[in-house]
């Protein structure tokens, strides 16, 4: 079921009257509160259980409010903006006085985007001011792609839920660092590094996902319950195999080109060839697999361009070492 006017008209109340509402985008779902009211963004770090000094992204309704969030735009920023707002690119720049610290986790800069999707855009445009959302899900676990996910994840701690129905994107948007001279990829995203080349007409740097640059960016995350392997794409179904002979309740993510074949294992998917597709299933494969009972998933990392960048991130980080 897709919001309804007057759902987006109870859901801008709700904002108003320091709530929370959780609302789709086209890269996932995210948990919203009003961005300059310091108490309401203090509740998003509780319900989600993430630490206060990790930042959230400022949600505004158009490039054109730009200025009103933050302090000084350079040109490149404003070229960014103008060529993939409204889209899954999140901009960070210096802080803006409207932008309380409580949303930036402290930092003088701020993240900020316009996302591509008629509901949030209708309740952005009913709302008038800055969303501040990060996923809909617990710290450290998978984004949330339905308002089902939402619901089943974080239950009463929303006020308010707008269903818009399945995200297209179904990854977090790229986030680039656009405070100096030389723009860099701080996360990859919905908007791959290509596109972003395109525009800039240059190269730019990806970080390694060994590093820590970026607050909030531990080793573990975007996590489902079971452990998550990955080997080679010529070794997925003999060590699936394997761990299920040892024991394990074993899922599988089938390289496309493999699909088909047999495998001795718990659950399993055939991969879609497509990269957009692979994302926009992603998250709702992982969480699958948890609610068949896996507790382990072998996969494989896909060719890094294009979206396959974005898609080996959250795996490589759904495989990083968990907090005991
Ligand atoms: O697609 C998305 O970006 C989704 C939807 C809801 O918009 N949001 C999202 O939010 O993924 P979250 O909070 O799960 O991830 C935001 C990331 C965090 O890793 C955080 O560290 C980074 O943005 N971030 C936010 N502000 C930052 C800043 N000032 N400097 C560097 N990184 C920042
Ligand atoms: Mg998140």
């Amino acid at each position: 079921m897709s919001a309804t006017t007057s759902d987006i008209e109870k859901a801008a109340s709700v904002l108003q009257a320091g709530g929370l509402v959780a609302f789709p985008t086209e890269t996932v779902y995210g948990l919203g509160a009003n961005a300059e009211d310091p108490a309401a963004v203090a509740r998003i770090f509780q319900v989600k259980g993430r630490p206060p000094s990790h930042p959230l992204i400022v949600h505004i309704g158009g490039a054109e409010h730009l200025d009103d969030w933050v302090e000084d735009v350079p040109a490149t920023a404003r070229l960014l903006a103008e060529h993939f707002w409204p889209g899954p690119l999140t901009l960070v720049l210096p802080r803006g006085r409207r932008v309380p610290l409580e949303a930036t986790g402290g930092l003088e800069t701020v993240a900020v985007r316009v996302p591509d999707h008629p509901v949030a855009l209708s309740l952005l445009a009913a709302f008038g001011g800055g969303v501040t959302a990060p996923s809909a899900n617990r710290f450290g676990q998978v984004s949330p792609t339905t308002a089902d996910h939402v619901r089943a994840e974080l239950g009463d701690g929303v006020d308010f839920v707008l269903d818009g129905g399945p995200c297209q994107v179904g990854v977090e948007s790229t986030i680039v660092d656009a405070t100096g001279e030389v723009p860099s990829i701080l996360r990859p995203g919905g908007v791959t590094r290509e596109d972003l080349e395109a525009v800039l007409g240059h190269r730019l740097s990806v970080p390694s996902t060994s590093r820590i640059r970026v607050p909030g960016q531990h080793p573990s995350h975007y996590a489902p319950r079971a452990r998550v392997v990955l080997v080679e794409p010529e070794k997925v179904v003999a060590e699936a195999e394997r761990a299920q002979e040892l024991g394990h309740q074993v899922g599988v993510f089938l390289p496309s080109d493999l699909a088909g074949t047999p495998v001795k294992a718990h659950a399993v998917v055939a991969l879609p060839d497509s990269p957009a597709a692979y994302a926009r299933g992603l998250y709702g494969l992982l969480r699958d697999f948890d609610q068949q009972g896996c507790d382990l998933i072998v996969a494989s990392l896909p060719v890094e361009d294009g979206l396959g960048l974005a898609i080996a991130n959250r795996l490589r980080r759904a495989a990083g070492p968990r907090p005991s």
